[in-house]
């Protein structure tokens, strides 16, 4: 690895290259999206041009398709995968039972949709994405284009009967456009700051018209491997209730993913 890499970058590649292991020839693997997830797609595609691991991937977002033919690994849709043997991806925030927000990088949909298709739904995280309480990040909402103050104003009013602490809800822009979904859609960002029942958001949320997808994950991950800036790897799996700690050594004269970038 280079040694020019920040100890952010450092944590999220050892926690992706701690997550790779998970991956076995003949798996249908879900390709998360951002960049701790671009750091495991470079890792996958090194274990198939080197070690001639053999899987189909599923990509979550346009930009992690381009990345994963980059780096050779073979890219299927989630119509031909059908169902998935597992799918590793970033995550905005988690918390104790490991709900997670999502969507900071405007893919939550298409990775919520390929993660419940998964047996299994791996989050690669440094440490700094573990919270107390959810909330903090603000929860992106996918909405349709159609009739979009409308939606808003939907939403505004739905926040006034739920338990959070800020109800600013702000367009998601990139520039001066607003920034539009690979489903050619809008997201609005809510700055709730504190969620106390993020199940109950979740769905009140969702029956919204207008709304496509929240990035609330409830029972959807059932590990999170959490890298750190000097090497330390933590593995929770919350389905067998075990732990572990694991140590890499970060070597400086590794320049295999310098390029990455998302
Ligand atoms: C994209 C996501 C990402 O996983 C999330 O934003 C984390 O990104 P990063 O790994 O760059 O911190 O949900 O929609």
């Amino acid at each position: 690895m280079s040694s020019e890499l920040s100890l952010i970058d450092k944590a999220k590649f050892v926690a992706a290259k701690q997550a790779s292991e998970y991956v076995k020839s003949g798996m249908k693997v879900g390709l998360g999206t951002g960049s701790t997830a671009a750091w495991l797609v470079q890792c996958l595609g090194e274990m198939v041009r080197e070690n001639g691991l053999k899987i189909k991937g599923v990509p979550t977002s346009n930009r992690t398709a381009k990345l994963a033919r980059q780096v050779g690994i073979d890219v299927i849709t989630l119509e031909e995968a059908k169902w998935l043997d597992i799918t590793i991806d970033g995550t905005d925030e988690y918390d104790d039972e490991l709900t997670l927000i999502k969507g900071g990088g405007g893919a939550h949909l298409r990775e919520k949709i390929v993660a419940t298709a998964s047996d299994r739904m791996i989050v690669i995280a440094d440490a700094t994405k573990k919270v107390d309480t959810l909330g903090a990040f603000p929860l992106p909402i996918e909405v349709v284009p159609f009739g979009l103050p409308v939606t808003q104003g939907l939403i505004e009013e739905m926040l006034t009967g739920v338990d959070v602490l800020g109800r600013d809800i702000v367009q998601r822009m990139q520039g001066k456009k607003p920034y539009v979904t690979d489903e050619g859609n809008f997201i609005l960002d809510l700055h709730l700051k504190r969620i106390s029942d993020a199940r109950q958001l979740s769905l009140v949320i969702n029956q919204i018209p207008g709304v496509v997808e929240n990035g609330l994950f409830i029972d959807i991950c059932d590990v999170v491997v959490v890298g750190h800036g000097d090497g330390k790897v933590t593995v929770r799996d919350i389905t067998n209730d075990t732990s572990e700690v694991v140590r890499f050594d970060v070597l400086d004269d590794d320049n295999i993913f310098v390029d990455i970038s998302d």
